[in-house]
């Protein structure tokens, strides 16, 4: 057990949220010392409906700055509606706390630009939640794909296959504003494929359509291909309105072989001209102990974590310059220079 330990409070404790709530319990480097929710009460009544252990003892906030002026937090996890993402990082920050950030890190590039400036004027650590970074099928087939056993990557497809937010009320954060399945769900799959090949897409292209879930105003689902510098080729399909089971599949092809994988498998396989080899992995659902151990090794012991900010940031700017070129018809460059 490690002696320092980080004090954390989780702001928005609801789906994923509840799960930050668990992992800071679970880790060895952090306590939770407040959770933040504008429900207040109500939030812990719907947290403890889904069986949580209780957290009733804990300091409860409903104004999320009035949190942060307490001095009870050494860092915050922002698990709130997207459109607080930035104004609560930036906030966070401003005042010395560390933060991760769910993602979609952002709504807007500018705001990406923002958070990023202000990582680099204040020092503090900061970290985005992209999750699948710490699944370890996903982990194993970096692996195996940094050790060559596939020879020269040429091609990754992978996908986010979800039939999620149905039924949703009108007046749903998720509508306000409008969700594009590319920067919500598609984001995993297109943060998974910057993360196996370690490298930024230099144009992206893509198209998209709504049929499944036609009471939103934006595209359910899309087909996005990525150009990387080295001439690789990077393909995500994502759907929101699908009637199918959850799905990451993920294809990496090399000149010496396939690597095939999915979101929580529990083996990867290698296909190559000898045959196939399958090895077992230990799987589960997202692993936000995972996530939150490595920000705190981050912090405490300046370890490299692979759920730095800037990736997060890099993955949104991919997507919307998916989002714009389905509305130009015309490959789209993320703007990476507004990063600095
Ligand atoms: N990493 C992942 O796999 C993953 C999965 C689900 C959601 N998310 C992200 O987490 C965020 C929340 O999604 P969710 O599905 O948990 O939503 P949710 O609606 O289930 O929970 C959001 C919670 O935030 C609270 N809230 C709303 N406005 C707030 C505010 N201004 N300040 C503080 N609390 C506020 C709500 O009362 C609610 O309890 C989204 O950005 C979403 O993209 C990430």
């Amino acid at each position: 057990m490690d002696e320092k330990k980080l004090r954390f409070a989780v702001v928005g404790v609801g789906g994923i949220g509840a799960g930050h709530v668990g992992a800071v319990i679970a880790s060895p480097y952090a306590e939770l010392a407040a959770v933040c929710d504008i429900l207040g009460d109500r939030a812990l009544d719907k947290y403890e409906e889904r069986g949580f252990v209780p957290i009733r003892h804990i300091p409860m906030f409903t104004d999320y700055y009035e949190l942060l002026d307490s001095g009870l937090a050494d860092a915050v996890i922002i698990s709130s509606p997207d459109a607080t993402h930035c104004p609560y990082t930036v906030a966070a920050l401003r005042r010395g706390i560390d933060v991760m950030c769910e993602k979609p890190l952002t709504v807007t590039d500018e705001e990406s630009a923002l958070i990023m400036e202000t990582v680099r004027k204040t020092g503090r650590k900061a970290f985005a939640g992209q999750i699948c970074r710490f699944d370890a099928a996903f982990i194993k087939a970096k692996e195996l794909l940094d050790s060559g056993a596939a020879g020269e990557v040429f091609c990754i497809e992978s996908m986010y296959r979800h039939g999620c937010h149905k039924d949703l009320p009108k007046d749903d954060w998720r509508f306000f504003p409008p969700r594009h399945a590319t920067a919500c769900g598609g984001c995993h799959a297109i943060d998974i494929v910057r993360f196996l090949l370690g490298s930024d897409p230099d144009r992206v292209f893509a198209f998209g359509n709504r049929k499944c879930r036609t009471d939103w105003s934006v595209e359910d689902c899309s087909e996005t291909v990525m150009h990387f510098p080295d001439d690789t080729i990077g393909r995500v399909f994502t759907t929101l309105g699908v009637i199918a089971d959850y799905s990451m599949e993920t294809v990496i092809y090399g000149t010496k072989g396939s690597i095939f994988t999915n979101y929580v498998a529990d083996s990867v396989k290698l296909r190559t001209e000898s045959g196939t080899e399958v090895f077992p992995v230990k799987g589960v659902t997202h692993n936000a102990v995972g996530e939150v151990d490595a920000m705190c090794r981050a912090i405490l012991y300046g370890e490299p974590a692979s759920h730095e900010i800037i990736e997060g940031a890099k993955t949104l700017l991919v997507c919307n310059a998916a989002i714009r070129s389905m509305k130009s018809g015309m490959p789209e460059k993320p703007e990476y220079e507004l990063l600095g």
